[in-house]
This record gives structure tokens, sequence and C-alpha cells, in this order.
């Protein structure tokens, strides 16, 4: 082989290395690209996106205070369709004495009850930060 020869299959060998790592990147591009942007969460199993969301934006656990504001309280505050009042001990003892006590209104609230939705649109709360939450909203 001449030396011309060499460098043109040096050349060669270069560039096909080079297409195979462009086309690598390119497919993680893409991967990127076309990925969903929303994430839908089914009830029950873990949800990633919303989490890595949650834990992003605050980070660690969630107070009572930031689930009412966020969540709860768009309801309980003025009693939306009949939920009980934030503060309104009576009406949340005669539920819990009904649902035998904070245990029963804590399964109620994962579950969901007539107009109340399930985790009260807190998807990523906790059992005990919804308990926290309850127990703040009820006074019990
Ligand atoms: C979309 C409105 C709405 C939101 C948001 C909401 N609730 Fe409710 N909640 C209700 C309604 C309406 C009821 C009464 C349901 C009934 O008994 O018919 C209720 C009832 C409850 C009860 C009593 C259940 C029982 O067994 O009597 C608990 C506990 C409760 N909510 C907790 C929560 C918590 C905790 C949050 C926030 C994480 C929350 N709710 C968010 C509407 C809401």
């Amino acid at each position: 082989m001449n030396l011309i020869k060499k460098m043109l299959v040096a050349n060669a060998a270069v560039l096909a290395l080079w297409a195979v790592s462009a086309q690598a990147a390119t497919n993680d591009d893409i991967a990127e690209r076309i990925k969903p942007v929303g994430e839908v969460c089914v009830q029950g199993e873990e949800c990633k996106g919303i989490e890595a969301v949650a834990a992003s934006a605050g980070g660690g656990a969630k107070t009572p205070d930031d689930i009412i504001a966020g969540h709860c309280g768009a309801c309980h505050t003025t009693g939306v369709l009949g939920a009980p009042k934030i503060g309104d001990a009576a009406a949340w003892k005669e539920r819990a004495d009904h649902q035998g006590g904070l245990d029963g209104l804590l399964a109620k609230a994962i579950s969901g009850i007539n107009a109340m939705p399930p985790k009260g649109t807190c998807a990523d709360c906790s059992d005990d930060e919804l308990k926290a939450t309850i127990k703040k909203m009820s006074g019990l």
C-alpha cells in the first residue's frame, strides 16, 4: 500500500467511528425529545415524576399547612360540597365517631368518599402526611 492509500483507509476508519458515535448521541437526543411532556400517575403505583417534582420544589416532608394550602383548603376552608370545615370540631368529631376514629377518617381520605376525591387530590401525600393534615383540620 502506498502512503495515500494508507491515509484514506485511516480516514475511513475514523469516519466510521464518528458515524457510530454520532448515531448513538442522536438516539439519546431523540428519546429525550419525544419523551412525554406529562406523565400519568395511577393510584396505588409509585409515581416517580411527581415525587421528583415535589422533591425539587420543596424537598422533604410536606407540612399539614402546605398540604391544606395546596389541596384540602380549596374545599375544607368554606365547606364546599358539604366538606367538614377546618376547625369545626363538632362536624369532624361526628365523622370520626362514625368512621371509628382518626384512622377511619384517614382511610376515607385515602379512598375518597362521595365528592371528596381520593387523597384530597394530594396524590403524592403519604398516609402520615394525610393523617397529620386531618388532625390539623379537625383538631382531633
Ligand atoms: C374537591 C373538594 C375536596 C378536597 C380538595 C378535599 N376534600 Fe376532604 N372532603 C370533601 C367533601 C365534599 C367531604 C364530605 C364527603 C361526604 O361525606 O359526603 C370531605 C370529607 C373529608 C373527610 C371526612 C371523611 C369521612 O369519612 O367523613 C376527611 C378526613 C377529608 N375530607 C380529608 C381531606 C384531606 C386530608 C384533604 C387534602 C389532602 C381533602 N380532604 C381535600 C371535599 C374535598
